[in-house]
């Protein structure tokens, strides 16, 4: 008898269960009704007396180390299970929303003007950052060493003077005719690089959205008409526009456009200099030069092309004064044009 009592203390010093059921039958098989402890009792009763003494101590024992041993599993049970349900949090609270971005403004005034052509027929071209002298002057009838060259101040790539960082989109338009006969409607926007001072009206990476549309028997006036409808609305039915005589090397003619100031409505006020007038873009005829060079035969064919500063619609739009907040990547303003969505 004592051996047994001596394998069961064994037993339940070493015992570890995994669940609290486990630990539960393991409770009942010591200290329950018809568990190991009575059935020990009824067999005390039974032996000599002078045994009595030292058995009686050591079943004693015996209870008192599994209760305790017990309880000790218990709480280290229920501590554990604390522990989890706390790594997984309150269920019912509430859940932590992710926080959602906004889209850039520059790209809701892109995606704005994009939607104004498309409804005219335009589909949207894109093209490399990096181009070649072909694509960017030479094909858009700026000859070597002509001074309008000057007019867009470039990023040549070191050592080759062929490869530069494309000064305006017009380099897409020339893809397109590369590949594509008339008639062609499309628009190019996309990022463009000059070497200027940067300002609150200026800097050095910008974003253009050009336009070009070929066909036969294109005129003057098909072109202010598109111009005058897309004026109208990006900033509002009652805007009007003017067009002054320019220069490009690839329109001829060629205009610059003004909307009316869509602030103090024309009557002058100081985001339009006291003109009452704002210009968005350059304009014009392709230059029948240009159309040679990309293979397409002037004779039969006549088209215009117009091309504007995304920053600087999105500027007028938004009454925005200082360009360079549109790369300041400052979350706090950015947000603003969230509702514009
Ligand atoms: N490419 C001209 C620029 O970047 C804009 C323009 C495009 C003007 C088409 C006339 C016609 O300044």
């Amino acid at each position: 008898m004592i051996e047994k009592i001596e394998k069961l203390l064994q037993q339940v010093e070493a015992f570890t269960p995994q669940s609290a059921a486990e630990l539960e039958n393991f409770r009942i098989k010591i200290l329950g009704k018809k568990g190991e402890l009575n059935a020990l009792m009824a067999e005390f009763k039974t032996v000599p007396a002078e045994q009595k003494r030292e058995l009686g101590q050591l079943i004693n024992r015996l209870k008192t180390a599994a209760t305790e041993r017990i309880n000790t599993l218990r709480e280290q049970l229920q501590d554990a299970a604390d522990e989890s349900a706390s790594a997984i949090g309150d269920m019912t609270r509430p859940g932590s929303s992710e926080h959602i971005g906004s889209r850039h403004p520059i790209s809701l005034v892109k995606n704005e003007i994009v939607e104004v052509f498309s409804r005219l027929g335009y589909t949207v071209a894109e093209g490399p950052e990096i181009e070649d002298d072909w694509h960017v002057f030479s094909a858009l009838n700026f000859p070597p060493e002509h001074p309008a060259r000057d007019m867009q101040d470039t990023f040549f790539v070191e050592k080759n003077p062929d490869i530069l960082l494309r000064t305006h989109t017009s380099s897409i338009q020339v893809r397109t005719m590369e590949h594509q006969k008339p008639p062609i409607r499309v628009v190019c926007p996309g990022r463009v690089f000059r070497n200027e001072a940067i300002s609150y009206r200026a800097h050095c990476i910008f974003h253009q959205l050009e336009g070009l549309y070929i066909d036969e028997g294109v005129s003057f006036a098909d072109m202010k008409q598109s111009l005058q409808y897309f004026a109208k609305e990006i900033f509002g039915e009652n805007t009007a526009i003017r067009m002054r005589p320019s220069y490009f090397p690839f329109t001829e003619p060629s205009a610059e456009v003004d909307v009316s100031c869509n602030l103090c409505g024309g009557k002058g006020c100081p985001v339009c200099k006291g003109t009452g007038w704002l210009e968005i873009m350059g304009c014009g005829m392709v230059d029948p030069n240009v159309l040679e060079s990309n293979g397409i035969d002037s004779k039969k064919y006549s088209g215009f092309a117009f091309g504007m500063g995304i920053e600087r619609i999105a500027m007028l739009k938004y009454g925005v004064k200082d360009l360079r907040l549109y790369f300041e990547n400052d979350v706090r303003f950015l947000e603003q044009f969230n509702k514009a969505l």
